[in-house]
């Protein structure tokens, strides 16, 4: 697998593979999906304790060094921090059953799932509040950060980062890190290509890991929006693919990872599981690479359509999900 080396030194394949089931695809699918993905060869997992699944992962990632499949230090395997493990001590309580789970005595990175502690319940509808969220605090943030940099001084994760975060929650927490994050996981596809946050990580070394990929088909329905773009029918999507003779689907991964984030696509079908990892991993002079031409073209084809907009956070005094992402270059609900 074709690895490619961040400005922090971490070495990661330029494709992983999701395994959020996105409340459709139970536990088992999800694991049986990841089987076959090893032996494919991804070499790349992004996993979260809210997943849910992150045991039978395990009892995966065991399974294939017990075969010879692979070898751990071949693996890039990534975990989460969930929203309601913030508090003090329970980032560390929260990693040591995610190793437990994925039978693992280090973790390549780990990541705070979102900047805030506010939980909503696995399968909850898109109405759903909860009375005990808050907005954003840069404290409360550090403490949760604190922990993971004491997670990654004992060893027990490589790489830490950050995921679901702004230009401004990053300005405001980056000079308080002791340990700065090496990687951000970001929703990008096509239709929400978060140009500006793009650029801000990579010119502070910081490798932009890109969820929903394709766009999320197969998104819960708390995700799901009218108005909402489905990037495979995008005009400019659908003829790059029959240009190329090749699915929509591909388009957007080959454009992520040229566009130089590593995308982590979700299946649970083979043929899927198969095209997804080929489409960017082979020999770039072999394969069929998007041309300059057209990587512009999917630039211009921007529509800044979040998918995961994160409304179930929502404090008391919100005014819609926008207020989630600062999206007046001010952290709202906190003054700054
Ligand atoms: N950090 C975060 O907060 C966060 C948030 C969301 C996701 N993630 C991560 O990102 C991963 C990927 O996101 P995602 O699963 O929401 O979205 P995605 O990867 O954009 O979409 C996955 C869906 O696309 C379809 N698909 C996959 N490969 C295809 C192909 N080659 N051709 C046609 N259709 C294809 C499948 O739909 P069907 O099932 O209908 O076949 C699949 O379920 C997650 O699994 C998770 O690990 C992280």
């Amino acid at each position: 697998m074709e690895t490619i080396v961040t400005a922090g030194g971490a070495q990661l394949p330029r494709v992983g593979m999701g395994t959020f089931g996105s409340d459709k695809y139970g536990a088992d699918r999800v694991s049986e999906a990841a089987a076959f993905a090893l032996r494919a060869g991804y070499r790349m997992f992004d996993c979260a304790s809210v997943y849910g699944n992150e045991d039978r992962i395990g009892r995966v990632l065991a399974d294939a060094f017990a075969e010879g499949v692979c070898r751990r230090e071949d693996l890039f395997i990534v975990s989460k921090v969930w929203n309601d493990m913030h508090g003090e001590g329970m980032a560390l309580r929260s990693v040591a059953k995610s190793l437990s789970d994925l039978r693992l005595d280090y973790l390549d990175a780990y990541f705070l799932h979102w900047p805030f502690p506010n939980y909503h319940a696995p399968g909850c509808d898109g109405d759903a509040r909860n009375p005990d969220s808050i907005p954003f605090s840069a404290d409360r943030f550090m403490t949760a950060w604190r922990q993971l940099e004491e997670i990654h001084g004992r060893g027990q994760a490589r790489y830490i980062g950050m995921s679901n975060m702004t230009t401004p929650k990053l300005e405001a927490v980056l000079p308080l890190c002791r340990v700065k994050p090496s990687l951000i996981e970001m929703e990008l596809h096509p239709a929400f290509q978060q140009p500006a946050l793009f650029d801000y990580c990579v010119a502070r070394g910081m490798q932009p890991i890109g969820f929903c990929p394709i766009g999320s088909p197969s998104r819960p329905e708390r995700d799901k929006a009218a108005g909402d773009v489905v990037d495979t029918e995008m005009p400019e999507v659908v003829n790059i693919a029959e240009a190329h003779g090749i699915h929509p689907a591909l388009v957007c991964l080959k454009w992520s990872a040229q566009r130089g984030a590593i995308p982590i696509p979700f299946s649970v079908k083979e043929p899927q599981i198969l095209a997804n990892l080929r489409c960017v991993s082979e020999d770039p002079l072999t394969t069929d690479p998007l041309t300059d031409e057209e990587m512009r073209t999917l630039a211009a084809a921007d529509k800044e359509c979040r998918l995961v907009k994160g409304q179930v956070f929502l404090w008391e005094g919100a005014r819609g999900w926008e207020d989630l992402w600062d999206m007046d270059g001010k952290i709202e609900g906190t003054g700054r």
